[in-house]
């Protein structure tokens, strides 16, 4: 594949995420900034009379940090606006934090079952884990570390799209070859899938478009007999 088309390839992946990411954010969030108890998309819990407050305070945060992260992503502004990155970055870590700790609420307080509970604490610990990872990393100058924590973290904050796309496969599918599935086994698999197959897109990512390259300039830098250029040694 020549350059070119890598990078077409590349900004048809990053139209397909911006447009959805913006699509869920919007769609998702949008009751919950008006407040519409009516227009809630999951049955709450009756018992506990916060439980409408953590989604609402879960769900805007999260859509923010939803928004922002594929502009995170172009290198185009990362290099000619860095303040920019970096004041992005801090409302997308904030979001992150905000959006997590109210996920344990959320989850805690969840009456979707418990393997969907399960998912979501293990889904949030490793939200804030690749976080701090990849704020460590930037704080260290460590670029092309917090680049690859940064492709985990989204790749879980993605997860919200994942999820409702994959909710509606397994409706479409429920109602037209398997009628035995109830709303609940649907909603599980998805919670489910959303997590593993994002994480192992993640890393898919990280290997061919992070570590690949880095490989082939060292290769570059190291021929494969392993004796460095006196070229390379000295600059
Ligand atoms: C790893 C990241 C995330 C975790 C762990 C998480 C966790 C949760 C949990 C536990 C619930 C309640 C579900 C239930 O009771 O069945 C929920 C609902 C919700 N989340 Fe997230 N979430 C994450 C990311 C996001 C993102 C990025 C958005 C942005 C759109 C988002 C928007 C919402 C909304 C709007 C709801 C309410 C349900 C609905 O209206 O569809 N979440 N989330």
């Amino acid at each position: 594949m020549t350059t070119l088309t890598r990078r077409r390839w590349w900004w048809l992946l990053w139209c397909l995420v911006a447009v959805s990411a913006l699509g869920i954010a919007l769609y998702s969030v949008e009751p919950y900034l008006v407040g519409d108890l009516e227009r809630n998309r999951i049955p709450l819990n009756p018992e506990v009379a916060a439980h409408y407050l953590s989604i609402a305070a879960h769900a805007i945060p999260s859509s923010l940090a939803l928004l922002i992260g594929p502009f995170q992503f172009v290198t185009r502004i990362r290099v000619r606006y860095p303040k920019l990155h970096r004041n992005l970055g801090r409302v997308y870590l904030g979001s992150v934090v905000l959006g997590s700790i109210t996920a344990l609420f959320a989850a805690t307080f969840s009456v979707s079952g418990f393997s969907v509970q399960v998912a979501f604490y293990i889904m949030t610990a490793a939200w804030l884990y690749t976080l701090v990872q990849a704020y460590r990393t930037i704080r260290q100058g460590q670029v092309q570390l917090h680049r690859i924590w940064m492709i985990r973290n989204y790749a879980l904050t993605f997860a919200a799209v994942s999820l409702r796309i994959y909710l509606i496969i397994g409706l479409m599918l429920q109602e037209s070859f398997l009628p035995g599935l109830t709303f609940d086994d649907v909603y599980h698999a998805a919670a489910w899938a959303a997590l593993l197959v994002n994480v192992m897109v993640a890393e898919y990512f990280i290997i061919h478009r992070t570590l690949k390259p880095l490989a082939r300039r060292q290769q570059v830098i190291r021929p494969p007999d392993g004796r460095v250029p006196a070229s390379a040694g000295s600059s």
